[in-house]
């Protein structure tokens, strides 16, 4: 199948349609990144890494910093590390399990600090109460100053920004799964603030998708 022909919607990390719209997205986050991620050298930790495509495909365009990629499913960290090997990057750790509902999964990490972490694609297919482990993940990792990028599709104040946005709601709706369907900025907010993290930037990205830019204050 080519990378452009959209197979059937699966939130699984390995599946055709994850592959897919990674393809279309990574190229777009990667320049934001060029733009946004420290120039000096630094450590970046992604939070739900999936396959791994992402990660190990920006690594190597970031030589001064280090890349940690995650997940709460040891199943894909297989296909991270083949895809590393591919890559050939040097630049990226093992994977590690880190589970956002599940904070001492986080002991792994502690400790250290990163001057950003991003997460790509994780809202429509899980529970909007993983922003509170998430923002409370982020909040115990993040230097100051640090930055949290969250890329995907939302509502914004309840409201949807385009129609393809609400076909795709409906159609995740449709499948029955409770937690499957697109969030809202203000409620993923709501989490960043009880960790007093704050929201910088809403920033449009191609298809209908944001990256929400959340920063830890500097104290
Ligand atoms: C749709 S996939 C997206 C993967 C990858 N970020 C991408 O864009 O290709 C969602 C990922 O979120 C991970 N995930 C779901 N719940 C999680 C949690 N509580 N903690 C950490 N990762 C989680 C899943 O294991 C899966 O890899």
């Amino acid at each position: 199948m080519s990378p452009l022909e959209k197979p059937p919607l699966d939130p699984h990390p390995l599946s055709p349609y994850v592959a897919w719209a990674g393809a279309l997205n990574r190229n777009s986050i990667l320049e934001l990144f060029k733009e946004r991620l420290p120039k000096n050298p630094g450590e970046v930790l992604e939070l739900a890494s999936g396959s791994g495509m992402h990660i190990n495909y920006f690594a190597n365009h970031f030589q001064q910093l280090n890349f940690q990629p995650s997940d709460q499913n040891e199943e894909v960290f297989e296909n991270i590390r083949q895809l590393n090997q591919k890559a050939e990057a040097k630049n990226v750790y093992p994977p590690i399990k880190l589970d956002l509902t599940q904070p001492s999964t986080w002991s792994s990490v502690a400790g250290k600090k990163f001057d950003a972490i991003f997460c790509i694609n994780i809202f429509q297919v899980a529970p909007i109460s993983i922003a509170d482990g998430m923002m409370k993940c982020a909040a115990s990792l993040l230097r100051n100053g640090g930055s949290l990028f969250i890329y995907g599709p939302f509502k914004v104040d309840g409201k949807y920004t385009t129609t393809s946005n609400e076909e795709f709601d409906k159609k995740l709706i449709s499948y029955g799964v409770p937690e499957w369907g697109l969030k809202d900025i203000a409620d993923i907010t709501l989490s960043a603030q009880k960790y007093r993290l704050n929201l910088k930037e809403k920033i449009d990205m191609p298809s209908n998708n944001f990256t929400l830019l959340y920063e830890q204050p500097q104290r």
